[in-house]
């Protein structure tokens, strides 16, 4: 089979990338390929749930071309039920005969209807299906700790206990585990409209139910917002402050939060208001999405930072529980938040998950926003038809990272300007797997010019290096259904070795993975 043709572009700027293959960092956490699934639009019903009954070949009501999907990316984790709809929903309201399930409304999402048919029960059988584990958000707004840890009971308590027996009643023996518990969704917004002072005794009252259960993960900081997390690590984070007497030392001077939450959207610069559209934009559109995309890294440092002194040991990490491009609202479109997935979303994936592996040490969860219909989604779906998107592509390629030990990099090259604004036009991110092989992902983000990249890479013998490329000739380049995909990642080629240096032509606009070997 011929492999389509990289497009070749005439102008082309030199970049130099090292990798410290002699200086290995921390282990890049799988669940940071997470993902995040709301209801909301057609993210769950359709792009998961199509119920027993339906014609589009399904496993027990759940579609099984989504599910053949995620697995080939070994999607590690996946965040339920919102979000905002998580605010206002009720388990019980999900559990025992389908038919007898009272039919509810989406109050976060528009009113729109909840058949409440994809409850705790499938929710947990998708997770099986994909080979995921399970991340659960609790009802901090209109729920209470009780109803939070009957849910907990329910879902983990042994078959002989009184939850275990009516979970056993309504198809599920076992007992299931959840690892991840979060407590809250945007806590500060949709989630109970709280100050951090407010959120952090709420979390106090939670965290003494839902410990003994899972891993706890406090509602997010609004993006940039880090008094609010200065606040909450200070009122929260022990059971009682450090400097209590010792009398209370019979008290755990554990950390009580496992992870601290961020939620950040990408869109064209930082007005909520002026969003760009999802296809037709122009460059000035994709250099703003890019500036506004390379803010998480600053963000996470300055979180790490405030994580640091409150945390010198490093017990806690950083979950990126909402993160994706969130593009203008087209009229047209099929279901809320649905949105087209570009060469625009791979480039901002690529970028994205270079930054989450380079904070390996922090970052040690995050969920994409959302899995399937929603925002910049992994997959599209019309009735029976499917789409993976450019984003889908590159979580494939970035497969060799999951599990892998992070490498330090560096990158000489210029940068990308346009319209007054500047940024490093190179982003790069190595990992080594455990079997020796280094996944190096390579992002030029520059759309009108190729970089002609030397690679450097210190402490370790190569001998083979290998690469696959997603580009397009334009900018808002994307699967349509029943088209051929224009965005499947082909073979980088030429690619050439001399001396442990490696050099390439990343083409303009481009997310690469090159294995070196
Ligand atoms: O992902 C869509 C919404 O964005 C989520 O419900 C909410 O948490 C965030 O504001």
């Amino acid at each position: 089979m011929s492999l389509p043709a990289m497009p070749v572009f005439a102008e082309s700027f030199d970049a130099r990338i090292t990798v410290q293959a002699d200086r290995p960092g921390a282990v890049i956490d799988p669940n940071i390929y997470g993902q995040f699934v709301e209801h909301l639009g057609r993210g769950v019903y359709e792009g998961i749930w199509v119920g027993p009954d339906s014609t589009i070949p399904n496993t027990r009501g759940i579609r099984n071309d989504v599910v053949a999907a995620l697995r080939k990316v070994r999607i590690p984790l996946v965040r339920w039920p919102g979000g905002c709809f998580a605010e206002n929903y009720h388990w019980r309201d999900g559990i025992g005969p389908r038919a007898q399930r009272v039919a509810g409304v989406n109050t976060a999402w528009g009113d729109e209807p909840e058949s409440n048919h994809f409850g705790t029960h499938e929710f947990m059988d998708f997770i099986e299906q994909i080979g995921a584990q399970p991340f659960i958000s609790v009802n901090v707004a209109s729920g209470s700790p009780a109803e939070a840890q009957a849910w907990m009971q329910y879902l983990t308590g042994p078959a002989s206990s009184g939850p275990g027996q009516e979970r056993a009643r309504n198809g599920r023996v076992e007992p299931w585990k959840i690892p991840f518990i979060g407590v809250g969704n945007e806590t500060w917004g949709c989630g109970g409209n709280m100050t951090a002072e407010f959120y952090s005794d709420v979390y106090r009252q939670y965290a003494s139910v839902l410990k003994p259960y899972g891993a706890l993960i406090a509602s997010d900081a609004n993006s940039d917002d880090y008094a609010w997390t200065d606040t909450f690590l200070n009122r929260a984070l022990y059971r009682h402050p450090p400097q209590m007497p010792t009398t209370l030392a019979y008290i755990s001077k554990q950390p009580q939060i496992d992870m601290i939450s961020v939620h950040f959207y990408t869109f064209s610069g930082n007005d909520w208001g002026k969003k760009s559209p999802a296809v037709g934009f122009d460059e000035d559109d994709w250099a703003r999405s890019m500036e506004r995309t390379w803010k998480t890294d600053d963000m996470i440092a300055r979180h790490s930072a405030i994580l640091d002194r409150h945390d010198p040991k490093g017990q806690m990490g950083i979950s990126f529980s909402e993160w994706g491009a969130w593009w203008a609202t087209d009229k047209n479109r099929p279901s809320n938040l649905y949105q087209a997935n570009t060469l625009r979303d791979a480039v901002i994936a690529g970028l994205t998950l270079n930054i989450f592996q380079n904070h390996a040490a922090r970052v040690r969860m995050a969920n994409l926003a959302q899995m399937v219909n929603v925002l910049q989604a992994l997959i599209l779906t019309d009735k029976e038809k499917m789409i993976l998107t450019p984003t889908y592509h590159v979580f494939d390629l970035y497969q060799g990272h999951q599990g892998a030990t992070l490498l330090p990099t560096t990158v000489t090259a210029p940068d990308y300007s346009r319209g007054g604004i500047g940024m490093p036009s190179i982003s790069v991110s190595a990992s080594r797997a455990a079997n020796g092989d280094v996944s190096l992902s390579v992002v030029n983000l520059n759309p009108v010019e190729s970089a002609k990249i030397e690679i450097e890479i210190a402490g370790q013998q190569i001998r083979k290096a290998t690469g696959q490329v997603i580009t397009a000739k334009d900018m808002d380049a994307r699967p349509e259904f029943g088209k051929a995909d224009p965005l499947e990642p082909v073979k980088l080629n030429p690619i050439e070795m001399r001396r442990n240096q490696v050099s390439l032509v990343a083409p303009a606009k481009s997310v690469i993975v090159l294995t070196l070997q």
